[in-house]
Order: structure tokens, then C-alpha cells, then sequence
């Protein structure tokens, strides 16, 4: 007890001081002072590690996010080519054994191009000839989607771009009666280039032939049937593997 308080009993009150008690207690308080002191400094220094804990852990999550959202769209990317790839799939197995090595199947008709570094340039009745010995005959242009094909073909094998050696004989050829297809109907659509068909020079010009030109419907000219060029047979393709 610091302070002690006494009644005399007449009338006074005595008050006296325990110094060396209120020492006690003051180093015992700044003992306990000092104690928190430390407690609330390493307190402090807990919730600063947290702190930084806390941003290096945010800062690794930003970066496993971001790795997740560029793995997603790998996943999608890999999945669309898979889809594809399924597709293309589907296309070989439909086109498969239907028609002979090197020739392109297009819905049921199976087509020959030849390539001008392996096969020399024919005159219009040589390479119906030639169409012939492959059990085919000159391609007969007579339907929009069919034109569009071949112009694509004969566009994409001829990159370097368009001459007049850079033509293809289709099955036409013109009469007295006027155009008409190997198999002897006369043509109802043409797909000539501007101009043509316009029998220039002094030869007559009686073949048509196909050329690589950037308008798929207007590919056709009419050209000397002497003239070398390639050509495009067509057949039909074998039916498909397991039907009727
Ligand atoms: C003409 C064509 C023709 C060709 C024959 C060109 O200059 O425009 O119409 O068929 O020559 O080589
Ligand atoms: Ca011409």
C-alpha cells in the first residue's frame, strides 16, 4: 500500500506517503510499459511481413492467372484445330480409293490436271486423246460450281500468273452450229474472259481453254486448237466405300 490514511479521532487526518512502495510499483509499470512496447514493435513487425507476404502472394496469383488465361485459349486454339483436323479426316476417308493417285475428287467426278514441269503441252485433239486412255474425257464446264472449282485449281497450281501458255483445254470447241461440248450440246453459259471468245489472228481459233485469272467467272479463251497447252480430264469417281 503507497498511500496510508489515518482519523487521529480528533478531528484530523493523517496522510503519509510509502515512497519506497509507490518505486515498486512505478518500476513495475515501466516494466509492463517496456513489455508491451516490445509486444506492440513485434506486432508491428509481424503484420509489415504479413503485409509483404501478402502482395508477393496477390503478385503470384496475377501471374497464375495470367498463364491460365493464356493456356485456355491454347486449349482453344488446339481445339478448333481439331476440328479441322476431324474434318479432314471426314474428307480423305469420302474421297478415298475414288479415284486414280494425283487426281482431285470434287462431289462425285474425279479430275486430272497435269503439271507443266512433268507433262509437255498438247494440241486440243491430242489432249482429248490423252483424256481418252485415262477412260475419261475433256472436262465439260456446264455448271457454276463446277467453273469456280476448276478456275481455282488452274489458279492456285499457276501462281505465277497468267499467259497465254498458261492455259488449260476444256471440252469445247465451236462448229458451224457455235460452241459446243464434246458431248455435243451447245454451250448455254460461258466464262470467257472480256472480250472472248474472238477468234484473233489469222488461224481460226476453235479450242477454249481455262486460264489462271483472279475472276473465277471469266477464265475462258478461245485459242488456235494447234496451240500446246495442258488440259483437265474428268470422270466419274468410284461410289463411296460402303454404299450401293
Ligand atoms: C488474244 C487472244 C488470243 C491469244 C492467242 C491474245 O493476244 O487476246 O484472244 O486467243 O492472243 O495467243
Ligand atoms: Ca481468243
Amino acid at each position: 500500500m503507497a498511500v496510508i490514511i489515518k482519523d487521529t479521532g480528533e478531528g484530523h487526518i493523517s496522510l503519509s506517503l510509502n515512497a519506497t512502495g509507490l518505486s515498486k510499483e512505478l518500476l513495475l509499470l515501466r516494466a509492463e510499459h517496456g513489455r508491451l512496447v516490445a509486444a506492440k514493435n513485434s506486432l508491428q513487425q509481424d503484420y509489415n511481413q504479413a503485409r509483404g507476404d501478402r502482395s508477393i502472394l496477390q503478385a503470384q496469383i496475377n501471374r497464375e492467372k495470367a498463364q491460365q488465361d493464356r493456356m485456355l485459349s491454347q486449349i482453344k486454339t488446339l481445339e478448333e484445330q481439331q476440328k479441322e483436323q476431324a474434318l479432314r479426316v471426314s474428307r480423305l476417308e469420302l474421297s478415298c480409293n475414288r479415284c486414280p493417285s494425283e487426281w482431285e475428287v470434287e462431289k462425285d467426278t474425279c479430275y486430272y490436271f497435269p503439271t507443266p514441269a512433268r507433262v509437255q503441252r498438247k494440241g486440243w485433239n491430242d489432249a482429248k486423246a490423252d483424256c481418252i486412255t485415262r477412260g475419261a474425257q475433256l472436262v465439260v464446264i456446264d455448271t457454276l460450281e463446277k467453273q469456280k472449282f476448276i478456275a481455282g485449281v488452274v489458279r492456285t497450281r499457276h501462281s505465277e500468273g497468267f499467259n497465254y501458255i498458261s492455259g488449260y483445254w476444256i471440252g469445247l470447241s465451236e462448229q458451224e452450229e457455235g460452241w459446243h461440248w464434246i458431248t455435243g450440246s451447245l454451250i448455254t453459259t460461258g466464262y470467257w474472259m472480256p472480250g472472248e471468245p474472238n477468234d484473233y489472228g489469222v488461224g481460226a481459233e476453235d479450242c477454249a481453254a481455262t486460264y489462271p485469272k483472279v475472276d473465277p467467272l471469266q477464265t475462258w479463251n478461245d485459242a488456235p486448237c494447234s496451240y500446246p497447252l495442258m488440259w483437265i480430264c474428268e470422270k466419274n469417281a468410284t461410289s463411296l466405300a460402303g454404299s450401293s
